[in-house]
């Protein structure tokens, strides 16, 4: 197995980084390696905002260009010059693949293929595909851990098991030094106003109401988008996980309507905001998931408490409103009609 690479040099190619967590892993990295690089590859789709990265604009370690990942042509110039490679690019909220699942196959599997193909080519020191623990199903028993069948309910997290099992594919077949990531519900800065939380507060915020699905009972295990980077980080500086699997999670199990609760207390808000609507078809109750390979291995624990980390998001949302109010303009407007106005 190869040495672990010097991440304070590295090259870094970030697809989909003008997405979430993307941008909060490429901030991360320029602050933590002043000496790294980081080219950004991203589509720019509705979720991708180069606002997102506005903080970086004249770094001169830092690169943006347009591009899909399904297409090779703009993958290959991408890649060029970089040798550790972070997957975010994805399409990402269940709802809308449950809409229309073909951006989500393509993007998701294939544009994945795409990557890994240019990878093999190219020989980058190591490839991180961030997947998601949704590949794991409901789990409605012991948390999953890296071992436990993959059984996928929907077709976002259909698609990522799609990109996941390639990269593994790519390491055992032609031994491109691969790493996959399932990360649980992440939560911070910059997210998308489709998710849960940030929906909930931005709604909260201009009085309209809280569409909880079905019961609210529903639980995920939240992580704060800060741990959820570091800890891949601390998997790329490890020796010999290549070919290997790490769940990151936090343990911090909440329904919606605990997460509702906290937001209203926050922001003072009345109850009389939450608004119970038809459920999500296929709706998983529970995720949860074993993070106990990732310390053995790399011996990083999440940092984030998540009282400290939800209050800090929430304010984050109060204080930014002028990135969000932008988000929830334009292609956001007919998206949430579509999803909620008649729900
Ligand atoms: P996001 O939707 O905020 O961002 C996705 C980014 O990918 C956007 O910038 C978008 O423009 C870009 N993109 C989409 N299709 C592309 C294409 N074909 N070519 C190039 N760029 C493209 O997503 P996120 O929440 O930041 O998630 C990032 C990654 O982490 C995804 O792979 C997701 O599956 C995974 N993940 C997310 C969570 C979570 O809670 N958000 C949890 C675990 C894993
Ligand atoms: P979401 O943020 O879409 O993430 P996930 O990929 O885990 O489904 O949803 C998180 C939880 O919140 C999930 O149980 C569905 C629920 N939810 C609502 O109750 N109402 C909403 O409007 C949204 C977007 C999510």
């Amino acid at each position: 197995m190869a040495e672990a690479p010097d991440l304070k040099r590295g090259r870094f190619l970030v697809p989909g980084g003008a997405g979430f967590i993307g941008s909060n892993f490429v901030r991360m990295i320029r602050k933590r390696f002043p000496d790294s690089r980081v080219t950004v590859l991203d589509k720019l789709t509705y979720a991708g905002n180069l606002a997102n990265l506005e903080s970086l604009s004249g770094d001169p370690g830092y690169r943006f260009i347009k591009g899909d990942i399904c297409d090779a042509k703009a993958v290959t110039a991408a890649m060029e010059g970089c040798d550790l490679v972070v997957n975010f690019a994805a399409e990402t909220h269940v709802d809308r693949s449950i809409e229309k699942a073909h951006e989500f196959v393509l993007t998701d599997t294939f544009g994945v293929y795409v990557l890994l193909e240019e990878a093999r080519r190219a020989g980058v020191r190591r490839f991180l595909q961030v997947s998601t623990d949704e590949v794991y199903g409901e789990i409605l028993g012991e948390a999953a851990n890296e071992e436990s069948p993959l059984l996928a309910r929907n077709p976002y997290a259909a698609s990522k098991i799609g990109g996941e099992r390639l990269a593994y594919s790519y390491f055992a077949t032609y031994g491109v030094p691969t790493i996959v990531t399932r990360g649980s519900n992440n939560y911070g800065p910059f997210q998308h106003p489709e998710k849960l939380i940030p929906l909930f507060v931005t709604n909260a915020l201009q009085e309209l109401p809280m569409p909880v699905y079905g019961t609210g009972k529903n639980t995920r295990d939240w992580i704060h988008v800060d741990d959820h980077c570091a800890a891949m980080l601390a998997i790329l500086a490890a020796k010999d996980v290549e070919g290997e699997t790490f769940n990151i999670g936090a343990g911090n199990e909440k329904s919606v309507l605990e997460i509702t609760a906290l937001i209203l207390d926050r922001l003072k808000k009345p109850q009389s905001l939450i608004r119970h609507v038809t459920d999500r078809p296929g709706h998983d109750r529970r995720y949860a998931i074993d993070m106990s390979k990732l310390a053995k291995r790399t011996g990083f624990q999440p940092s984030v408490a998540f009282e400290r980390g939800i209050a800090a998001t929430i304010d984050w949302y109060v204080e930014n409103r002028s990135w969000w109010e932008s988000v929830r303009s334009g292609e956001y407007r007919h998206y949430y009609e579509r999803m909620y106005g008649a729900r």
